[in-house]
């Protein structure tokens, strides 16, 4: 086992809501058509919470901050079909925890009854009060909007704790990741086939941070490729660097990446967030109809396009087990049904 009493990593306050260690399968299929010998999935979206994805081993240690301030209301914010809003509430719920969300319209151009639709379908079902956030696109806006909700809180007596958007705040979801980079190491090991490249979709970088620093907070030296979903390859280095440095020094390992470890790829982004590609769709139906693995469109669906091109270029190592992140999002899947109305080729 890679961790013991010395590992920093079991001193963070820590709420159990994910189902894990998951599942790391080989993707036979894909395998024998590309000809690389070592594909592996890690099934992230069989985390459980409310529907599985990335966010519940994030949220552990949000939850375990919460609970170790005293907080009885969590707030968080998010887009419309926000996986981490439907999770953060369903958390809530299981700790018996006060939540509010707030829903951004982010993407346009989506069609009409989001709201009845995929994860916001679900907070509904959850229960807890939804704030809308009109504005779209304005990170800064919708965090300081959140902390008005959360002033309003405090002024009828209770105790909020926010789960900011924002990259300045101590990245604790990233934590979760370390995890998931841990279980990683020990299955590879396990099969006895040493861990060669890590692929996994770069949003807020909470899922990429985690990931390359727990690899290097364990020893290993494998390349974690981020598929970016939100921005462009620049600004997303920028923010993974941030968000790791800041994770070391949570670690008290301030030497522990460099620069030149984020590795940031935007070929896939399309439009941007929530606007997915050709490509997109076609890495959906080959997941599913090769693998039964079902993707989402605007993050597992864009990674995964990512990751089976830079299999067929030859990017990735073929001495070696690769590793595609699946974070889940399979609610999200439901509101792009529209996707698939015009009949196309199959
Ligand atoms: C299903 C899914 N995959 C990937 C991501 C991106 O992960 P992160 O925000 O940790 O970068 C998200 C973020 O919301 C997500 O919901």
């Amino acid at each position: 086992m890679l961790m013991n009493e010395n590992d920093p990593m079991a001193h963070f306050p820590r709420a159990i809501l994910s189902h894990a260690p998951t599942p790391l399968e080989s993707m036979h299929n894909i395998m024998r058509q590309s000809g690389h010998p070592h594909l592996y999935v890690k099934r992230d979206d069989t985390t459980g919470l409310a529907m599985g994805g990335n966010k519940a081993r994030q949220l552990e240690y949000y939850f375990g901050a919460v609970l170790a301030e005293g907080a009885d209301t969590v707030l968080i914010t998010g887009a419309v079909q926000s996986n981490f809003v439907r999770q953060c509430a369903a958390a809530a719920r299981k700790l018996g925890l006060a939540c509010e969300v707030q829903l951004e319209d982010r993407v346009q151009g989506m069609p009409a009854g989001q709201m009845e639709k995929g994860n916001a379908l679900l907070d509904q079902i959850l229960g807890v009060p939804i704030h809308r956030f009109e504005v779209g696109e304005d990170e800064d806006g919708a965090d300081n909007n959140l902390e008005l909700i959360a002033d309003g809180i405090r002024a009828r007596g209770g105790k909020p704790y926010v789960i900011h958007l924002g990259a300045d705040h101590p990245p604790h979801g990233a934590l979760g990741y370390i995890d998931s980079a841990r279980e990683i190491i020990e299955q590879t090991n396990a099969i006895g086939i040493p861990l060669a490249a890590v692929v996994v979709g770069s949003g807020s970088a909470a899922s990429h941070a985690g990931m390359l620093g727990g690899l290097r907070h364990y020893g290993v030296d494998a390349p974690v490729h981020g598929i970016c979903v939100r921005r462009n390859a620049e600004l997303q280095h920028a923010r993974v660097l941030k968000r790791t440095l800041k994770l070391a020094e949570m670690l008290g390992k301030p030497n522990l990446i460099t620069a030149d470890d984020v590795i940031t790829n935007d070929d896939f982004i399309g439009e941007g967030y929530g606007k997915p590609t050709p490509g997109t769709m076609i890495a959906i139906e080959r997941a599913a109809r090769e693998e039964t693995l079902i993707l989402d469109p605007v993050y597992s669906g864009k990674a995964f396009d990512g990751f089976l091109s830079l299999v067929d270029d030859h990017t990735l190592p073929r001495d070696g087990a690769v590793v595609y992140v699946h974070t889940g999002g399979t609610p999200g899947l439901f509101a792009y049904a529209h996707l698939w109305d015009v009949p196309r080729a199959s």
